[in-house]
């Protein structure tokens, strides 16, 4: 337990009163190496989450940790809000991130979170209505059981009602949509149901009328669940809202900078979005950085606006430095011959080692997902999937067993850094196959 009256970190989301009561001292880290973490007791934990699902590469990667000092040197420090003198490496860093997105999206804003930049993406849309004498398109579609972070907007963009009841009050001109259902394509329809694909988005574009709606947002993995849309769904996504003037917001904040063994999943599908959200990844977790790509038609709107006003959003440290130092040397590291076929490799790996170690537990369903963005199904023995208390309660005995993983409802999601060697898949199947069956027999009766 920790002293509370000693401890003046608050963290967000959790309950410090659980986390003070459960945790010691001992457990604050103090060190990393490859894909492990070192606490100030002096444990190891191999770490499958990947802190917040960002140090993709691991905690060893000296070519970024040299390109930060490096830049500590030249420039610590500079921006782009306001002022007419941005850093040199953050303009190098923009132009060859945009080479490795789609085309169409040529125009990067950085910022420092993923929240900052899902709420610049809607408010970027909604702003380009009133540049073009749309405004009466003033509402937001994402999807029930999303993630777009929290802030007044981005919570609103979240799909999960408990957070917008303890949150409240929050942007109210966002509407959420079912999930297209798993079932309603498997991209082998040839395109010829692309009703099933977007009905329940049309449904709520009907009834909202199409002059009032300005985005959708949708992530292309939902990491609450990891459930995938399939390359179908997204592209009749994209041709419905084409058709009626709605812009299309891709959330890769999870899936973008090399999680699912691609820069993006909208580049891997050829989708050409009118914006897409990038994070976590983008710079290894090394400094906080973020993007959104625009494309053309709404930056040219925006470039000459009628007032001396561009868009009024952003903050002090945006294309800092250090983070464009840190998000090139990602960038090389990542589009470096063979690394994303790597990483898709790695992932198979990993994937088939975990089932065909866990393969005689009960609990274990299929593992889902792709690269490093996996998801193990926990199920009881009548097929029903595990209760979010259970797998939060393995996670910890997880923990204790020196491996980090996140929780979800049915599922834990693994996402180690990139960089996971083949004997850490195995520790990696072994602990959690362990801790599976030990705890199972503790806890469960089914
Ligand atoms: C898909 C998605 N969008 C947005 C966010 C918010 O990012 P941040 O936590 O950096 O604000 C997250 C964070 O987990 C995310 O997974």
């Amino acid at each position: 337990m920790i002293d509370p009256s000693t401890y003046h970190a608050w963290h967000g989301i959790v309950p410090m009163g659980e986390f003070l009561a459960e945790s010691d001292p001992g457990m604050f880290l103090v060190g990393g190496e490859g894909s492990h973490v070192i606490d100030r007791a002096g444990r190891r934990y191999l770490d499958a989450r990947s802190s917040m699902w960002n140090v993709t590469l691991g905690y060893s990667c000296e070519p970024v940790k040299a390109a930060i000092r490096r830049q500590l040197g030249d420039l610590p420090s500079g921006t782009v809000m306001r002022y007419e003198h941005p850093p040199q490496i953050t303009v190098d860093y923009a132009a060859a991130l945009a080479a490795w997105l789609p085309p169409t999206l040529r125009h990067i804003r950085f910022g420092n979170t993923g929240s900052q930049m899902t709420e610049a993406a809607a408010m970027l849309s909604r702003f380009h209505r009133r540049m073009t004498g749309e405004t009466g398109r003033e509402y937001v579609v994402a999807v029930h059981g999303s993630y777009h972070g929290t802030g007044p907007l981005a919570t609103a963009l979240t799909g999960e009602q408990i957070l917008h009841e303890w949150s409240a009050p929050l942007d109210d001109r966002t509407v959420h949509v079912a999930a297209a259902p798993a079932d309603g394509c498997d991209d082998s329809c040839g395109g010829r149901r692309d009703d099933d694909c977007v009905r329940p988005l049309a449904e709520v574009v009907d009834r909202l009328g199409p002059q009032r709606v300005t985005a959708v947002i949708v992530e292309p993995v939902m990491g609450n669940y990891l459930h995938a849309a399939s390359t179908h769904q997204l592209e009749s996504l994209i041709r419905y809202c084409r058709g009626h003037g709605v812009h299309v917001i891709v959330d890769e904040v999870t899936t973008g900078a090399g999680r699912v063994a691609a820069m993006t999943v909208s580049g891997r599908l050829a989708l050409e979005p009118d914006m897409i959200v990038l994070g976590k990844g983008l710079s290894a977790g090394y400094f906080p950085l973020t993007a959104l790509a625009v494309a053309d038609p709404i930056f040219d709107a925006l470039a000459t606006p009628p007032v001396r006003l561009g868009f009024p959003n952003g903050s002090t440290t945006d294309g800092h430095p250090l983070g464009a130092a840190a998000g090139l040397a990602v960038l090389e590291i990542l589009t470096a011959d063979g690394f994303l076929d790597g990483v898709r490799e790695r992932g198979r790996q990993l994937r088939d080692t975990l089932l065909d170690t866990l393969a005689d537990d009960p609990h274990v369903g299929d593992v889902r997902g792709e690269g490093m963005l996996l998801g193990l199904e926990l199920r009881y023995r009548d097929g029903t999937p595990w209760t979010l208390r259970d797998v939060y309660r393995l996670r910890l005995a997880c923990r204790d067993n020196g491996l980090l993983v996140s929780y979800a409802d049915g599922v834990m999601p693994l996402l180690p850094p990139l960089t996971i060697s083949v004997d850490e898949c195995a520790e990696l199947a072994t602990v959690l196959g362990k801790t599976i069956t030990a705890y199972a027999a503790e806890h469960l009766t089914s």
